[in-house]
């Protein structure tokens, strides 16, 4: 056997071979006025994303599955993956001199990097670096959820410019640590996905511009927490029931948002009573999973009349009901909402 039959063969469909990187330059391109900041920022994420993977795929043999402060066999005190995703992503960032203010939602206060205003542009990046991450202990799917704004000049308190709406973001996008390592994408002109290709080590765009079917007979949501959710959920449930759709449940919003995106449906997370307020936090998952949803095509409302992408924050680590996804799905659980009053 020679050397290259290990290599994996190329799907004879392909045409051009586009890295993320060099799909971040292409767009980079486009904007002559851009100084490259934003790239460097995407590219902190794009190698972030390797590095919590490799970690991902040896959560077990590593021992970094329990508590922060056990142990591992070998008497070294361990940190939860969490918490290494988080530091992983702080320090990928921390190194790019466009970041102003990285928030997290593991650190309860932001972490302001640069407080100066000289430069041209600052960018604010709010993450959750390990989104399902109850998911390792059984081997499923985990993610990290990332979204971009502008730094608000106008506000004095660096922390005050975070509370922008999510219509604000400049991109958002997340990645899914699942059979594959998958990166998805939106910097507002569609959704892109590009897929880790672990022989080469780089991310391969697989598909542009994402549609999410308007309609798909498939809901996403806890439904253990039924009877605890406001009626028109129930009653939309019911209804749905009887009409043969299928359920599917994750419990990682990125594995749920991902299907969804690729194959249509409504994810939710209702307000229950152990939630008032659902358990989703706005900045983290909310906003940046209603953009690539509304960007493919998709809604995302936190109730009637409320798109998510409109709510004016007021803690960076709010809660927010979710419903996102088919435009003719979501419409029907907005529908029993209403008439339920
Ligand atoms: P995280 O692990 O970042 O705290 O997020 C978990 C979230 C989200 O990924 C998922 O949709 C939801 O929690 C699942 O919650 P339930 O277990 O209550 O269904
Ligand atoms: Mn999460
Ligand atoms: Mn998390």
């Amino acid at each position: 056997m020679t050397a290259a039959a290990n290599l994996p063969s190329l799907s004879p469909q392909s045409t051009d071979i586009v890295t993320l990187q060099a799909h971040i330059l292409q767009q980079q391109s486009r904007h002559p006025e851009a100084t490259g900041q934003f790239s460097w920022i995407l590219s902190a994420l794009a190698i972030s994303a390797k590095m919590i993977s490799a970690h991902v795929r040896r959560a077990r043999l590593d021992d970094v599955l329990g508590a922060v402060g056990s142990q591992n066999v070998q008497g070294e005190q361990q940190q939860k993956l969490d918490v290494i995703a988080n530091e992983i992503l702080l320090r990928t960032l921390g190194g790019r001199e466009g970041v102003a203010i990285v928030a997290s939602e593991e650190n309860e206060e932001p972490v302001i990097l640069r407080e100066d205003d000289s430069a041209e542009r600052k960018y604010c990046v709010m993450f959750d670096p390990l989104d399902g991450s109850s998911n390792l202990d059984i081997c499923g799917s985990v993610g990290t959820i990332f979204s971009i704004l502008r730094k608000d000049r106008r506000k004095t308190e660096p922390k005050d410019s975070l509370l922008q709406p999510g219509a604000q973001q400049v991109a958002a996008g997340y990645v899914l640590y699942g059979s594959s390592t998958v990166f998805v994408l939106t910097i507002g002109l569609g959704v892109d996905m590009f897929v880790l290709d672990p022989a080469y080590g780089a991310f391969i765009r697989v598909a542009q511009g994402l549609k999410i079917p308007a309609t798909n007979k498939c809901y996403s949501v806890n439904e253990g927490n039924r009877l605890s959710f406001p009626a028109g959920y129930q009653q939309y449930l019911a209804w749905a029931q009887e009409q043969g759709y299928s359920s599917r449940y994750v419990g990682a919003m990125v594995g749920d948002v991902h299907r969804i995106l690729l194959q249509g449906g409504v994810f939710m997370y209702p307000p229950t009573s152990k939630a008032p307020k659902g358990k989703l936090r706005l900045m983290y998952e909310a906003n940046p999973m209603a953009m690539l949803v509304e960007q493919a095509g998709g809604k995302a409302y936190s109730g009637p009349g409320q798109r998510i992408l409109d709510v004016q924050p007021t803690d960076i680590h709010q809660r927010v009901p979710v419903v996102l996804g088919s435009t003719e799905e979501v419409a029907r659980v907005m529908e029993k909402l209403e008439s339920s009053g």
